[in-house]
């Protein structure tokens, strides 16, 4: 799929990711009319109109708005789709019901993603005739910002759905990794949630408040992290002698931190206190600011490493 034409994309579900995926695919599709959306919520129209905007901040895009092909039929919504994505609620049934259909009307070589941030495809898959059609593209949220998607097949998806897929969003100078395994949470979220899990410790234990964690990590791993990652990190951290130089230097701390790391689990009486302390600090968090300042991050990154910025998510020429 070299340039967008011919492709039609089909959105199932216009929530927080649904709409986020639209934003990005106005930004690619030469017309908003090769962008179709469905989602069972009433006056879905008006919706769309007053929620979608604010993924622009609030600029006027009313005139592409009215463009996209707002369906309440999923079979008018995927009958000629090229992509579809789905990002309906996180709930088997559903989603077992709309692939079931959905690959009943949809073109047969229409490739079918699933934006689940853990329900596998083999499990979504069950009451699918043709098992091999489904993938999980799961994506980093907000997904009109974040380059990453996850591609996790399930054991019966075809290896030319992963490539197609792959393919579609590389050349959208976006970042899919094939994940080899259905792994609980796939990979991203399980890295995040784990450092959530020592972080939640840390708080509980009263080492340091819910802010003060957070400083820690934004004026230390966050900005590292977004240049390079903890193995290129600490391969450079140990200088000449790359990761084993680090491990070699400062494995045994490495050692001790594991070994007193918190087992802590969601139940446990430590909610209310780390609960109470992000409210009374943050209340609600402007997403709109931390959605500006990653775009600027992300663009630096991409001008300092490819020498080009693609980030843009302005709707194009319609
Ligand atoms: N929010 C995140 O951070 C995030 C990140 C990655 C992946 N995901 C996954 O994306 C999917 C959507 O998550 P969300 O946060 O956008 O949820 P959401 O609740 O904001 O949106 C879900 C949308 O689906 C619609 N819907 C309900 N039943 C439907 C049906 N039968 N057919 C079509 N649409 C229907 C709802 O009206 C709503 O607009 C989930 O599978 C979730 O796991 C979410
Ligand atoms: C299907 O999509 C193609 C490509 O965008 C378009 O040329 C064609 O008119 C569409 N057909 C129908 C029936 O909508």
């Amino acid at each position: 799929m070299d340039r967008n034409e011919n492709v039609n994309i089909t959105l199932i579900g216009a929530g927080t990711i649904g709409l986020s995926f639209a934003a990005f695919h106005l930004a690619h599709l030469p017309s908003p009319s090769q962008l179709t959306i469905y989602d069972t919520r009433p006056d879905l129209a008006r919706y769309i109109q007053e929620t979608l905007p604010n993924f622009y901040s609030g600029k006027d895009i009313s005139s592409t708005i009215l463009k996209i092909n707002v369906v309440s039929s999923l079979e008018d919504a995927v009958r000629n789709a090229t992509i579809i994505q789905e990002s309906g609620p996180e709930n088997l049934d559903i989603k077992r019901k709309l692939w079931a259909q959905v690959e009943y009307h949809a073109p047969k070589d229409s490739l079918l993603w699933t934006s689940t941030s853990g329900i596998p495809a083999s499990h979504q898959s069950r009451d699918m005739s043709d098992k091999t059609r489904l993938l999980v593209v799961h994506p980093y949220n907000p997904p009109h910002i974040m380059p990453l998607l996850e591609l996790v097949p399930s054991p019966s998806t075809s290896d030319t759905v992963i490539q197609r897929t792959k393919a579609f969003w590389e050349s959208h100078h976006r970042t899919p990794i094939h994940i080899k395994r259905e792994t609980t949470g796939f990979v991203a979220n399980r890295l995040a949630f784990a450092l959530l899990r020592e972080a939640i410790h840390l708080v509980s234990e009263g080492v340091v408040s819910v802010s003060e964690l957070d400083k820690i990590v934004e004026n230390s791993m966050g900005p590292r992290w977004a240049v390079a990652g903890p193995f290129k990190s600490y391969h450079a951290g140990g200088g000449a002698a790359g990761l084993e130089g680090f491990f070699g230097n400062i494995g045994q701390t490495v050692q001790n931190c594991w070994d007193d790391a918190g087992q802590v689990n969601v139940g446990e009486g430590w909610e209310k206190g780390v609960f109470d302390m992000a409210k009374d600090e943050y209340g609600t968090v402007d997403t709109e600011e931390r959605d500006r300042i990653t775009r600027r991050i992300l663009q630096v990154i991409q001008e300092e490493k490819m020498g080009k910025v693609y980030g843009d998510v302005e709707p194009s020429s319609s």
